[in-house]
């Protein structure tokens, strides 16, 4: 199949997430629908359709998007089978927890995936800071990000926004040092700090960028585990122990790139 061809087929992975993953799901319904409906075995036709939303989603490229892709239809067949015996309080209760937990005004960045608590240790060598330095990290989740810049600039002063109440809560517990606010990230200020810290998506990155340039310091940094600014070159990269890279960009960005290897050290 020729590369023009291969990348049309995969222009609908760049949708907006979670269409791609709704379309999966659905792909996959209509797949089990279609083949009971010819009379199909329904274990064949489960299969089919588990094999079939697997596939589709090996395309996606974020591992945490591709797991989610996958699960989706089995989980809700399975989900199918016993929903009449479900009481629909517990249904209720369920919803209202992932809406306290993950408010929709947060759909549009990424959900509560926590940096592990190594991830950044020796990111010092490649984006030096002052002691006290600032560093924020916005949307601080449950504060495992926040102990692992700990880890890696331990005189730093740690700040923090959510959007979430409970995770707040939860991470003041965890990071008592650390200043965790409630709000958006996008309206909260970056202008003070020396490194701001994100962990979000792919679609984050561009307007993360933006607002970086517009109101941190020359010489401060923005760093992204996983996700790097689109058409834009780092300053340098690390890469974590588990083999993802941090992205750096000092502003104003400059054009060099270094890349060091956390194991290595
Ligand atoms: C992938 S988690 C990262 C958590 C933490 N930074 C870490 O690295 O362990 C993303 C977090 O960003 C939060 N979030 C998403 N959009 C946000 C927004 N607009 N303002 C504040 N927090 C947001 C989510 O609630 C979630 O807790």
């Amino acid at each position: 199949m020729g590369i023009e061809r291969r990348r049309v087929m995969r222009r609908w992975l760049d949708w907006p997430w979670p269409l791609p993953a709704l379309l999966v799901w659905l792909g996959a319904w209509a797949v089990y629908g279609v083949l009971m409906t010819w009379g199909a075995d329904s274990g064949r036709a489960l299969l089919a359709a588990v094999l079939a939303g697997a596939v589709c989603a090996w395309l996606q490229p974020v591992p945490w998007r591709r797991l989610l892709m996958a699960v989706g239809f089995p989980l809700s067949w399975a989900l199918s089978q016993g929903v009449a015996d479900v009481p629909a309080g517990l249904w209720l209760g369920v919803a209202f927890m992932v809406l306290v937990l993950y408010p929709p005004s947060t759909w549009g960045d990424a959900p509560l995936f926590p940096t592990p608590t190594d991830a950044l240790d020796g990111l010092r060598d490649v984006a030096p800071l002052p002691p006290m330095a600032r560093i924020l990290d916005v949307g601080s989740g449950v504060g495992d990000g926040l102990k692992a810049l700990e880890q890696a600039y331990p005189d730093a002063r740690l700040m923090g926004v959510e959007r979430s109440w409970p995770l707040v809560w939860l991470s003041r517990l965890r990071c008592p040092s650390a200043r965790i606010r409630q709000g958006d990230m996008w309206r909260h200020s970056w202008a003070d700090a020396d490194l701001v810290y994100v962990f979000q998506r792919p679609e984050t990155m561009a307007p993360a960028m933006a607002k970086a340039r517009a109101e941190m310091s020359p010489g401060a940094w923005l760093a992204s585990l996983e996700f790097a600014v689109p058409d834009e070159p780092p300053t340098a990269t690390w890469t974590c122990p588990d083999g993802r890279s941090v992205w750096l960009y000092q502003m104003p960005p400059t054009d060099s790139v270094t890349d060091l290897t956390a194991s290595a050290s």
